[in-house]
């Protein structure tokens, strides 16, 4: 589960020190799934990168997955990263001296041998799931930008995260490319009962979603695209 209170972020040399957030309250119940829409700049990735322990400079409380972030220390925090969070981000961020399959490894690397095993299994099916079996030993400059984003998402989701925060999961994707890294998605959150919260500009993404926010001035306004704002109650697990 997501859960946040009263959360505000400004970064100094933004237009004097403009907050990009502004009170923000938030929970995403555990099993669930959430849309974050809003324009460019709203600030959406400031506020995936806070939930995912990537930005400690905020004012307010923020737990994930059962860790209420502020106030813990780097090691607590990489272990948080590493095993209770799945994050895409929104550039990727893959190596380019790593193949397709080793950069989905990476999520893997400080796990023990027996489980590394199991990871590589994963990490090919996972590839094969996103439409990219065959590609495993290509460089992500031999990929398109889908291609790599692909990678990206099956990189987050190697070792089943409780939480998954993907910022623009098929912004470079056709839209049945995209419809099928939905449901790929969406069988995750079935099988694992992990917690999904997706930025995204694409309201057929949105509209998959248990429930949607939209940022806008720094607020976050409930039920954004409107049809199904109740949608999201407690099921599942933690
Ligand atoms: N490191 C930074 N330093 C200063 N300002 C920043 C920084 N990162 C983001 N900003 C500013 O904060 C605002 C929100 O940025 P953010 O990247 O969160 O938006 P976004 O909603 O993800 O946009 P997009 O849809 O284009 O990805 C923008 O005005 C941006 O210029
Ligand atoms: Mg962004």
């Amino acid at each position: 589960m997501i859960r946040v209170a009263g959360l505000s972020k400004r970064y100094p040399a933004a237009g004097g020190g403009r907050r990009v957030l502004e009170q923000i309250d938030l929970t995403v119940a555990a099993g669930t799934s959430a849309a974050l829409l809003g324009t460019s700049g709203a600030g959406k990735t400031t506020l995936l990168n806070i939930l995912g322990g990537l930005d400690l400079d905020y004012q307010g409380e923020v737990e994930v997955a059962g860790l209420r972030l502020r106030g813990r220390g780097d090691r607590e925090l990489s272990r948080f990263r590493r095993d209770c969070v799945g994050f895409m981000f929104q550039d990727f961020h893959l190596l380019e001296h790593l193949s397709a399959l080793d950069n989905v490894l990476l999520a893997s690397r400080f796990a023990a041998a027996a489980e590394r095993r199991q990871h590589a299994e994963r990490a090919r099916q996972l590839l094969s799931e996103v439409g990219l079996a065959g590609r495993e030993d290509e460089l992500p400059g031999a990929l398109s930008g889908g291609e790599r984003q692909r990678v990206a998402l099956a990189r987050a989701l190697l070792r089943r995260p409780r939480v998954i925060l993907a910022d623009e999961p098929t912004g470079n994707l056709d839209p049945v490319t995209g419809q099928r890294l939905m449901e790929l998605l969406a069988r995750l959150l079935r099988d694992d009962g992990a917690t999904l919260l997706i930025a995204t500009h694409d309201e057929s993404v949105a509209c998959r979603t248990d429930r949607r926010w939209r940022l806008e001035g720094g607020r976050l306004l409930d039920g954004a695209t409107g049809d199904n704002p109740d949608a999201g109650g407690a099921r599942g697990p933690a």
